[in-house]
């Protein structure tokens, strides 16, 4: 007989054999930002989670800080939509505004911009609309301008999660050509089309005014093409690749960590921090206990980077172990 439980007599030995552990480090927090005076909104089906106005984000920024997590993710909401996203790319949009700020106050502090349309314009979808369709090619140069912008006002990383094919590369040109050859671009390479984005479309007020996202991001079916999807993304230029969402995609995590060595972010999106708090309110599940075992699962499955809402909980969490 084998007794593997020599090895798990006590909580010593146990952390001696421990195969996977946390660190603050890998953790970022998405933040929304929000056109407007003294907003803090809570945001209703994200309990914790608020959308902040620019001369109030300091209050979340210095918790940010002070955790020792990696960096934020950050989102905006600008006040005018229209067909063109027009404020995904004004000097003056309320992202750019934010990031400057960021950069001034704290300028050690990481920030990833997301780039994307869907909260830029009038109809919600991640690009141009011609007609019903999304319009693959007609939407790169508006990424191209957005991820430009948004390194101008100081965003370290950049990081794409519209799914429009040969954006990569259209991006990694723009940022080459406007001086930007140092910024990094995190793609969200196999982005899935998935229900639990429905709490982030509330968050980020960028649900689709008709139709769904189907025609540009995965079908949740397909893990082969995932992988074709990132070694796509690696061959146009990105430096590090994401999975999203995390948990139901724990196998496309492991089979891309065992075929890419570059780093590879998870994101534990909205819809799976909204079950854990629900659940937790509840009182059916212990929050802290099954937050640390999700995002150690997704460590063990192979990321190095975890996006996650329940960063600043975590990172508390981890001290404390
Ligand atoms: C924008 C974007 C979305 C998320 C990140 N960037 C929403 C979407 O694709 O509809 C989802 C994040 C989450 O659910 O936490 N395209
Ligand atoms: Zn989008």
């Amino acid at each position: 007989m084998r007794r593997f439980r020599r090895l798990r007599s006590s909580e010593e030995i146990r952390s001696l054999v421990r195969e996977t552990r946390l660190d603050k480090g890998e953790l970022i927090y998405p933040i929304f930002v929000i056109e407007g005076e003294d907003i803090r909104a809570p945001v209703p089906s994200m309990p914790g989670i608020y959308q902040w106005s620019p001369d109030r984000i300091d209050e979340e920024l210095d918790r940010v800080d002070k955790s020792g997590i990696a960096g934020l993710l950050i989102f905006g909401i600008p006040a005018h939509k229209d067909e063109k996203a027009t404020e995904a790319y004004s000097e003056n949009g309320i992202t750019q505004r934010t990031i400057r700020h960021i950069k001034e106050k704290y300028p050690r502090l990481p920030v990833i911009a997301d780039v994307c349309l869907c909260e830029y314009t009038s109809h919600g979808h991640c690009g141009v609309v011609c007609g019903h369709e999304i319009a693959n090619d007609k939407t790169l140069p508006l990424l191209s301008k957005m991820a430009v912008s948004l390194a101008d006002a100081g965003a370290d990383i950049i990081a794409p999660s519209d799914m429009m094919d040969g954006r990569v590369a259209a991006i990694r040109k723009a940022l080459d050509e406007s001086g930007h050859i140092n910024t990094p671009i995190m793609s969200y390479s196999a982005k899935f089309a998935s229900g639990y984005y429905s709490p982030f479309r509330d968050a980020a007020q960028s649900a689709p005014a008709f139709g769904d996202r189907r025609t540009y991001q995965m079908d949740p079916a397909n893990g082969r093409e995932a992988l074709r999807e990132i070694a796509d993304d690696i061959d146009e230029g990105a430096d590090m690749v994401m999975v999203k969402p995390a948990l139901a995609y724990l196998d496309v995590l492991r089979a891309a960590r065992d075929r890419f060595d570059l780093p590879i972010a998870a994101y534990n999106v909205s819809g799976e921090y909204s079950m854990v708090k629900a659940a937790a309110a509840n009182g059916w599940i212990d929050e802290k206990r099954i937050v640390l075992e999700n995002l150690t699962a997704i460590k063990r499955a192979g990321a190095d980077i975890i996006i996650t809402y329940h960063a600043l909980d975590a990172a508390r969490w981890i001290d404390e172990q």
